[in-house]
């Protein structure tokens, strides 16, 4: 039985990693190690709990004592690595909170992977799952492809940048079997309703503004999150050590057309006139530092390992808010506890 240690897979892409790789391969034991930070949440695999080839490790990678005991034990024979702090306005308010997880926690990872491993590497692959923000920003042409220089612009992006450079350099260094792969804005159910489309649905839902950063001139390449699952189930079998793949949707949205398209959704599901919950629309203080445009060439993951995102937007949108509308009582758990202050700050200040 192969062990595989997911991380982050309490949060909102790491839910459904977990959830595929616990369901497709029932030879291998997933260990799910998350911190349950305010963005981890059991409530995402309350239908795979039960499963013999399953384990919850709760677990904050930024503890190395811990992560080298849970390699001793363990033995785990893969590793695929998404937990992080996720979201950009916050790694404004607080960049540090980025740094001590985003950067400290990979070294942890990979020293405990390192470890475990040093004596024979094969067969074993440290997985790190990282963003298309690492780029930086396009202007109105272009893509980011796999050679593209990293111009990282966020506290963000700056310390998943950090931690991309860390796992080449375990590769280089120390001989590490590694596979990363960077991805645009992924959307779909179980997303942390702080990042554009679950808080706009909800606000939808409750007839609240919609905030839109600037003009709502800014583009980004959406993927449906089932579709990035099936990428790093692809990746983490098939990809080539060393290698990174870029994983994007083709699908470039302004902010702007993406929230109108949404109202267009909501209206015909919560029975609203045509038009209505495009009122709420209302545009707000500018992100510091808001990237213009990411857009993503996937053709690599296309033409080496045949990927195609099995979704258009306008089935994942719709898929999404019928999510969110049949389970409110997972969205009413979030929004009762501390997101209330979360949003006033964030919003209040705008
Ligand atoms: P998320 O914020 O929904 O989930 C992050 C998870 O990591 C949570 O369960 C949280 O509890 C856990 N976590 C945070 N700090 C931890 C720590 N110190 N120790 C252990 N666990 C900790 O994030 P997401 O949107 O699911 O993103 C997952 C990964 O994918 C991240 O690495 C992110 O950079 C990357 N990514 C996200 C997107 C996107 O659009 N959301 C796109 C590309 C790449
Ligand atoms: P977000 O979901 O935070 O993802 P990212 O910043 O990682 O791309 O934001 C997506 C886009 O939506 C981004 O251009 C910022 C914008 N945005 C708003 O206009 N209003 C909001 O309330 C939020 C959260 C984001």
């Amino acid at each position: 039985m192969k062990k595989i240690l997911i991380t982050g897979g309490a949060g909102f892409i790491g839910s459904h990693v977990v959830r595929l790789f616990t369901e497709t391969y029932p030879n291998y034991h997933i260990y799910n190690l998350d911190a349950l930070t305010y963005a981890g949440n059991l409530e995402n695999l309350k239908d795979i709990e039960q499963k013999s080839n399953y384990t919850f490790l709760k677990a904050d990678i930024t503890d190395a004592d811990k992560m080298n005991a849970l390699f001793t034990e363990y033995n785990f024979d893969g590793v695929i690595h998404l937990a992080a702090e996720s979201h950009v306005d916050r790694s404004i308010s607080d960049p540090l909170a980025f740094i001590k997880t985003n950067i400290l926690g990979t070294v942890n990872l990979l020293n405990a992977a390192n470890e475990s491993w040093k004596d024979n590497m094969d067969n074993k692959l440290f997985y790190h799952i990282s963003t298309d923000e690492v780029y930086g920003s396009l202007g109105e042409t272009g893509l980011f492809t796999e050679t593209t220089a990293y111009d990282p612009r966020s506290p963000y992006s700056s310390s998943k940048a950090s931690s991309d450079h860390l796992v080449r350099a375990y590769h280089h260094t120390y001989g590490m079997p590694i596979v990363i792969s960077n991805c645009s804005n992924n959307y779909g159910p179980n997303q942390f309703p702080e990042k554009l489309i679950p808080l706009s649905i909800n606000n939808i839902k409750n007839k609240k503004p919609i905030p839109i950063y600037g003009k709502g001139e800014n583009i980004r390449d959406w993927l449906y999150v089932i579709d990035h699952a099936r990428a790093i189930d692809l990746i983490y079998h098939q990809g080539k050590n060393g290698e990174t793949y870029n994983i994007g949707g083709i699908n470039e949205w302004t902010n702007i057309d993406l929230i109108h398209k949404l109202c267009e959704v909501m209206d015909k599901k919560l029975g609203r006139k045509e038009g209505e919950s495009a009122e709420l629309i209302t545009f707000v203080k500018d992100r510091a530092g808001h990237d213009m445009r990411y857009a993503i060439d996937a053709n690599k993951l296309t033409s080496e390992l045949g990927w195609q995102p099995s979704l258009q937007f306008e089935e994942g949108i719709e898929k999404t808010v019928d999510w969110y509308l049949a389970n409110e009582e997972w969205l009413n758990n979030i929004i009762s506890g501390d997101y209330e202050k979360y949003y006033n700050k964030q919003y209040s200040e705008r």
